[in-house]
């Protein structure tokens, strides 16, 4: 069966309820009339509600960008799988390179997140990816392979159902530089290759890996026509409407 592109905006720390009420506004019926990718919306926290009561009657799917693994407990600040999912949640957004260059995640707090996320009901979007030091210095294969296996570390198959990833290197985000659609195709059969070895060859098969930094308009069409390349996580581009649908139509 081929697998059905997925196309997710990460609003990061962007839009008020009243900025996202707008841009769905400007952009919901077209949205959800569109049925040949899933699409999700990753907005702030504070936005969740917001969003969720434009969508609802949509097949649009609303994430989280991070939350705790526990369930409940003193953690000031933070968010837990149950709370995204009476906010409205379906997807969560996992391992995020800005959450790990800026508020110290690690390969071993995704693996917790991740198995959190499965047993709620969330469907993971897991980001893997290497920054330019270590793509200059050849060290690429070997950054996706353990970023790959920490995060699927005592994981089954049949537990990670769901699961997605996103190879988003890093020089690539926000910087307007993309992965050639080559770059991005040998990464993606790399991580395919991990999920294989984790969870078996039928698994990795139907598995979505989706690409991301700097999906634009113009780049859209190339990156999406590969084979490899199973969707988008798409930043600074998904904050406009009119770029967004570009992107989704590509
Ligand atoms: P970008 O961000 O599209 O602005 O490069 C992508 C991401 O960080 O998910």
């Amino acid at each position: 069966m081929p697998r059905r592109k997925l196309i997710a905006a990460n609003w990061k720390m962007y839009k008020t309820p009243a900025h996202a009420e707008e841009f769905l506004r400007g952009c919901l019926p077209v949205l959800a009339a569109h049925s040949r990718s899933e699409i999700v919306i990753c907005p702030p926290f504070t936005s969740l509600a917001a969003v969720s009561a434009m969508v609802l009657e949509s097949n649009i799917g609303i994430g989280g960008q991070n939350m705790h693994w526990e369930k409940e407990g003193a953690y000031t600040g933070e968010i837990s799988a149950g709370m995204l999912l009476a906010a409205g949640c379906t997807h969560v957004i996992l391992g995020h390179s800005e959450r790990r260059q800026y508020f110290g995640e690690t390969d071993d707090t995704v693996n917790l997140k991740l198995k959190t996320a499965l047993e709620s009901g969330l469907t993971p979007i897991v980001c893997v990816g290497e920054v330019l030091e270590e793509r200059e210095a050849g060290l690429t294969e070997d950054v996706l392979r353990r970023q790959c296996v920490r995060a699927f570390n005592t994981i089954s198959a049949k537990k990670a159902g769901p699961l997605v990833i996103a190879y988003e290197p890093v020089w690539a985000i926000g910087t307007g530089k993309t992965a050639t659609p080559q770059i991005a195709a040998d990464a993606h059969s790399l991580i395919r290759g991990e999920a294989a070895k984790a969870f078996g060859d039928e698994f990795a098969a139907q598995m979505r890996i989706l690409y991301g930094g700097s999906v634009k308009p113009d780049n859209a069409k190339a990156l999406m026509s590969q084979e490899e390349i199973d969707g988008a996580l798409v930043g600074g581009a998904s904050l406009n409407p009119e770029t967004f649908l570009a992107i989704v139509q590509a």
